[in-house]
């Protein structure tokens, strides 16, 4: 693999998605070709799966199933062909969010999405993931002001504390991959700390 995998990760609210124009405007002045794109969806199919998994009631093991069924064609059909001529993925989310979510917040158990997670990736894990922290209150408070939440925004305190949780945790398991961005900060002080790390790449 000649290119480099970066994913985005955070609490719904945190306000990843924001830095992505700026992100890619940073590598591509560096010369790079950039793929950005986003879990659940990425693909014409993997975005069908995204519509029901974000939408429907379903089991909590069904939703990983989808999760990760949606994921098997993203890394096929855009991850690792991208990858492979040398290009910088950006992934609005990726398997982080799987065990932040479905195992943190609703209990499906570590090992089968690790089984999984090893099933559909094989070897491939980002080579950076920015996780964009805010405390739980912050994330509620921008939440209510977005206008049609789907299910997963419509969540309690209690369940978005139990993502922060898993996701500071996920980052303290693999200190070389992860940098925790504290979101709670003016838009242009966060957006600072991302260039330096997009930077020092
Ligand atoms: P987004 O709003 O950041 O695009 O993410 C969509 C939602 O999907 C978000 O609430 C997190 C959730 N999600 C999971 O529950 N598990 C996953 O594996 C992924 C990728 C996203």
């Amino acid at each position: 693999m000649l290119g480099k995998f970066i994913t985005l990760e955070g609490m719904d609210g945190a306000g990843k998605s924001t830095h992505i124009p700026h992100i890619i405007a940073i590598l591509q002045a560096q010369g790079h070709e950039v793929v950005s794109t986003r879990e659940p969806g990425g693909t014409p199919l993997g975005e069908r799966l995204r519509e029901l998994v974000l939408h429907e009631p379903m089991h909590a093991e069904t939703e990983t199933l989808l999760m990760f069924a949606a994921r098997r064609e993203h890394i096929d059909c855009v991850i690792n062909p991208a990858l492979a001529r040398g290009a910088y993925v950006l992934s609005d989310r990726f398997t982080d969010a799987t065990y932040a979510y479905q195992c943190g917040a609703k209990s499906v158990a570590a090992d089968k999405i690790e089984m999984l997670e090893k099933w559909v990736q094989a070897d491939l894990q980002p080579d950076v993931t920015l996780l964009f922290d805010v405390p739980v209150e912050v994330s509620v408070q921008r939440l209510l002001a977005a206008r049609s939440p789907d299910k997963f925004e419509r969540e309690n305190a209690e369940f978005f504390t139990r993502i922060r949780q898993a996701y500071l945790q996920r980052a303290l398991e693999n200190p070389a991959r992860f940098r925790v961005i504290d979101a709670n900060q003016p838009l242009d002080e966060v957006s600072k700390v991302v260039e330096k790390i997009i930077l020092s790449l």
